[in-house]
């Protein structure tokens, strides 16, 4: 059984550890925050709701990174969300100093972990966490993906009126408003959605699910936790249960879709190696097109994070 621990046990984190820990599959939870006492809250809480989920997973809330020894996996949530009129992007100065530092500190006690970054930028905040802990890129990526396609997902379902459970999705690129969900690839039971849906209500959600995080701060003056939270332990679930599950994540490409030096959103296979594989789609030249603005995009921020840590 494994040792997981969440460092940010604010709204993203604290769903984390609540969705790991209702699944029962876990040993231990590590929620870290500089605000302890809440961290130890919010973990007593979620133990004191074990006997009526019927779960085992112990909870432990603390802001020392000794507790953190010998973590399987780490997921970063640490970190300021966006408000109103922010773009993910804005988060860059503040986020990328807290990534690096709680990098730092998990690496002191756990050499060898899987770091699951969820921070935002997120494709930015990946790769403060690769570089940081000097690790394979195997085992440094982002949560993104599985939440933006969930998004394009369940509006699909809503829009056919068909169970969610039956729409399987795909999307490449950067979390942002450059992502590029691929109808070419999006099927309901295997039937192409162009079959089920019209052109002009297609395009519609596409653009809907490039936005989806900025409907959710609009309406709730923050970002979004309860489907991120879930997004991020189903990443962790496929690595500690080696399930080779073929999920949209962020990690460095190196060569992949012909592109270099990019932390960006791709299929890849999670198991307990991590990326165990990285799957290249065969593209059209537009989708193509989409995906290279889109790292150009995350290209530029990664830019301002080289000039911010050279001055
Ligand atoms: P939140 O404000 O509810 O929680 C963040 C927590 O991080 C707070 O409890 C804070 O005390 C803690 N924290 C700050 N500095 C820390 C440090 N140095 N060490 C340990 N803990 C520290 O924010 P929320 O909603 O949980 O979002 C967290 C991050 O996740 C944000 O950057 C947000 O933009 C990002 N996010 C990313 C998503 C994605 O798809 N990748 C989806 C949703 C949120
Ligand atoms: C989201 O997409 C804020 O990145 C976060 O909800």
């Amino acid at each position: 059984m494994a040792k997981v621990t969440i460092v940010g046990a604010g709204n993203v984190g604290a769903t984390v550890a609540n969705v790991l820990a209702t699944k029962n599959f876990v040993e231990e939870i590590v929620l870290v925050d500089i605000k302890a006492d809440m961290a130890r809250g919010k973990a007593l809480d979620m133990w004191q709701a074990a006997p009526i989920l019927q779960y085992s997973t112990r909870l432990k809330g603390t802001d020392q990174y000794a507790d953190t020894e010998g973590s399987d996996v780490v997921v970063i949530t640490a970190g300021v969300p966006r408000k109103p009129g922010m773009s993910r992007d804005d988060l860059i100065s503040i986020n990328a100093e807290i990534v690096k530092g709680v990098t730092d500190k998990i690496l002191y006690y756990t050499q060898n972990p899987i770091l699951i970054i969820v921070s935002n930028p997120l494709d930015v905040m990946t790769y403060v966490a690769h570089l940081e802990s000097g690790l394979p890129r195997q085992r440094v990526f982002g949560m993104a993906g599985i939440l933006d396609t969930a998004r394009f997902r369940a509006f699909l379902a809503e829009a056919i009126d068909v169970s969610p459970r039956d729409i399987q999705a795909l999307l490449l690129g950067g979390h942002g408003d450059t992502m590029v969900p691929l109808p070419r690839y999006t099927t309901v039971s295997g039937i192409p959605i162009r079959d089920l849906i019209e052109e002009d209500v297609l395009q519609a959600i596409i653009e809907r699910t490039k936005k989806g995080g900025g409907e959710l701060v609009n309406l709730m003056g923050t970002s979004a936790w309860y489907a991120p939270g879930a997004a991020a332990a189903q990443m962790v679930e496929a690595v500690l249960l080696n399930e080779k599950r073929i999920f949209p994540c962020c990690v460095k490409l190196e060569g992949e879709y012909g592109l270099n030096d990019v932390y960006l959103g791709v299929p890849v296979k999670l198991g307990r190696q991590g990326v165990e594989s990285i799957i290249e789609l065969e593209l059209t030249a537009n989708e193509m097109e989409l995906v290279r603005t889109s790292a150009q995009h995350v290209r530029s921020v990664m830019d301002i994070y080289d000039k911010m840590s050279s001055s």
